[in-house]
């Protein structure tokens, strides 16, 4: 099925990397053009060249940074903007009484600004779009908090509330708002945590047992392009009638019904 992505127009934020990577790739491959950003210029710059695709360093948390992100990629693609992946950001493994005050505030501000900034930037140049869709990569953290993830599942059942609002205010601008909540995908941030926890287990063994700890019932992490293709297909225009939702990447972790 062609999803009638190509010619369109699309705004990746956290693109140099796994998930955010994933989806500019599958981007690309259906004929869209893409606009990405993250922090680190190298990151960036090893996604390679593409002549549909503009990057730029910016962070989320930065709302001038963002806007004059959006305003650089709008203007190398015409005006145009039919989706916003607001993708860009990272988990915080803490427990309650390991957090202090900046943690809770810092963790806050990259979830609520990783949305807000890109969306309030963006909106004008959505609502001129026939098929606009934006898509917040959360996690199931947000349905089934877990203590060792504390300050990161409060915000993201907040980011999940959030989307959920959008949906409806956004929807007389003709925007769609949906969610992938993810579960262990693996990504640079398990990669990081294989290294950190030093425990001399070959990293394939080590994820074997990571998803078995945690109960995965597909017995395994998933790839960043499973997820792409979930966050692609809520991008597409066919999606037109899917707003204020979430699907699942997860393989089965969620315990939750719905
Ligand atoms: N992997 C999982 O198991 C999992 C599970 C649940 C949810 N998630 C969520 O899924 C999203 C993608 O995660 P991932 O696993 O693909 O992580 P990743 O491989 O670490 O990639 C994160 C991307 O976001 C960028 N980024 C991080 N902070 C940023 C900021 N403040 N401003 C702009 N760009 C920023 C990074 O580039 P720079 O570092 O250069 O800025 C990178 O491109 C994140 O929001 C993450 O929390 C992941």
């Amino acid at each position: 099925m062609d999803l009638g992505l190509a010619d369109r127009t699309y705004l990746v934020t956290g693109g140099s990397s796994g998930v955010g990577l994933a989806t500019v790739r599958a981007l690309l491959d259906e004929g869209a053009h893409v606009a990405t950003c993250g922090r680190d210029a190298d990151r960036l710059k090893r996604i390679g060249h593409h002549e549909r695709l503009f990057t730029a360093t910016c962070d989320v948390r930065d709302a001038d940074a963002v806007r004059a992100f959006v305003t650089a990629a709008a203007g190398a693609f015409g005006g145009r903007l039919d989706g916003l992946v607001n993708n860009a950001g990272q988990s915080r493994m803490k427990r309650l009484d390991d957090t202090t005050w900046d943690d809770w505030r810092d963790e806050l501000d990259l979830k609520f600004a990783g949305v807000l900034h890109p969306l309030r930037a963006s909106r004008d140049l959505l609502r001129a779009s026939d098929a606009a869709s934006v898509v917040n990569v959360n996690a199931v953290l947000a349905k089934q908090p877990e203590p060792r993830l504390i300050t990161t599942s409060a915000a993201r059942a907040g980011i999940l509330n959030l989307s959920k609002s959008l949906a409806g205010e956004l929807a007389a601008d003709g925007i769609r708002v949906n969610s992938v909540c993810l579960g262990l995908i693996d990504t640079g941030q398990w990669t990081r945590r294989h290294a950190a926890a030093d425990s001399g287990m070959p990293y394939e063994d080590w994820q074997a047992e990571l998803a078995a700890d945690r109960g995965v019932a597909l017995g395994r992490l998933g790839r960043a392009e499973e997820v792409a293709y979930a966050i692609l297909a809520l991008l597409a225009p066919r999606a037109s009638y899917i707003t204020g939702t979430s699907i699942d990447v997860c393989g089965g972790v969620g315990r939750g019904i719905l």
